[in-house]
């Protein structure tokens, strides 16, 4: 069989997976588009090229499939410390896929989000950024959240100041802070934890993504890079996740 007639077979749910175990929301470190177009011989821009490929793939793949929520890491915090050039390319690539797919995906009922220090994007950026959220923003169907200048230390910094302003204020005691007060600060604010985090290329680290959400989410590592991973990968992180006792602390 030939990829694509594999890929054509797994437009619907792959009967081996039970649609009452899927992950509710999944989570993306697409890591390894560097490395795919050195293999290829290619400058690293061209991985991240195709990575777009992948993640809007992954997106409809999440759809088809029945999963309600997907969140992909785009761009950390740390990231601005690479070449110029690198960050030149990825904020004009984000800018022009945001374009082009704002149609697609206010037609297939896609609701785009984004967490992340936004304000710190380039003002073009952060244009589109808002027309794709307003334009989304009644979709229904999959929530599909975008990390960009995203870090979970910086998050969790800018959560405090807001609930220590709020105390400041008289609003809230300080004793009144809980896990849900907390939470409603954090970029991600009404979204459910990702019950799945994938990383691709085999990395097997957090760098810095969703460190309060992911407190008891399942980690699946896959060695395969990001411009590589299809829905066939996707299919086997599925299964293993199906596989797994999620114990939450209890026995
Ligand atoms: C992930 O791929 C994409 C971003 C961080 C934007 P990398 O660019 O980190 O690829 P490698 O890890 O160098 O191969
Ligand atoms: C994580 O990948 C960030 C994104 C995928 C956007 P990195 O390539 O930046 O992570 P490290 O440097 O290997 O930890
Ligand atoms: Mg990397």
């Amino acid at each position: 069989m030939t990829a694509q007639q594999t890929q054509l077979q797994l437009q619907y749910l792959p009967p081996d997976l039970k649609p009452e175990l899927l992950p509710q929301h999944v989570a993306v470190i697409m890591d390894g588009n560097g490395r795919w177009a050195k293999r290829q011989g290619m400058p690293r821009i061209m991985g991240h090229k195709r990575g777009v490929d992948a993640l809007k793939d992954l997106l409809r793949c999440c759809r088809d499939w029945g999963i309600q929520a997907l969140t992909a890491y785009a761009f950390s915090t740390e990231n601005w410390g690479r070449p110029q050039e690198e960050v030149d390319f990825l904020m004009t690539l984000f800018q022009r896929v945001l374009r082009q797919e704002l149609r697609e995906m206010v037609k297939e009922n896609v609701q785009i989000r984004f967490v992340g220090n936004l304000n710190a994007l380039p003002s073009t950026l952060q244009t589109e950024i808002s027309r794709s959220v307003a334009q989304t923003e009644n979709n229904r169907g999959i929530r599909f959240t975008v990390a960009t200048n995203y870090g979970g230390r910086q998050e969790i910094i800018q959560a405090c100041r807001a609930i220590a302003t709020k105390v400041e204020q008289g609003l809230l005691q300080a004793d009144e802070i809980d896990e849900a007060i907390f939470e409603k600060h954090l970029y991600t604010a009404g979204t459910c934890d990702p019950d799945l985090l994938i990383r691709t290329s085999g990395e097997m680290r957090l760098s810095n993504f969703l460190l309060w959400q992911m407190a008891y989410s399942e980690i699946y590592i896959t060695d395969t890079l990001w411009p590589d991973f299809d829905r066939s990968q996707f299919h086997s992180a599925l299964r293993v996740y199906q596989q797994r006792e999620r114990r939450f602390g209890k026995v």
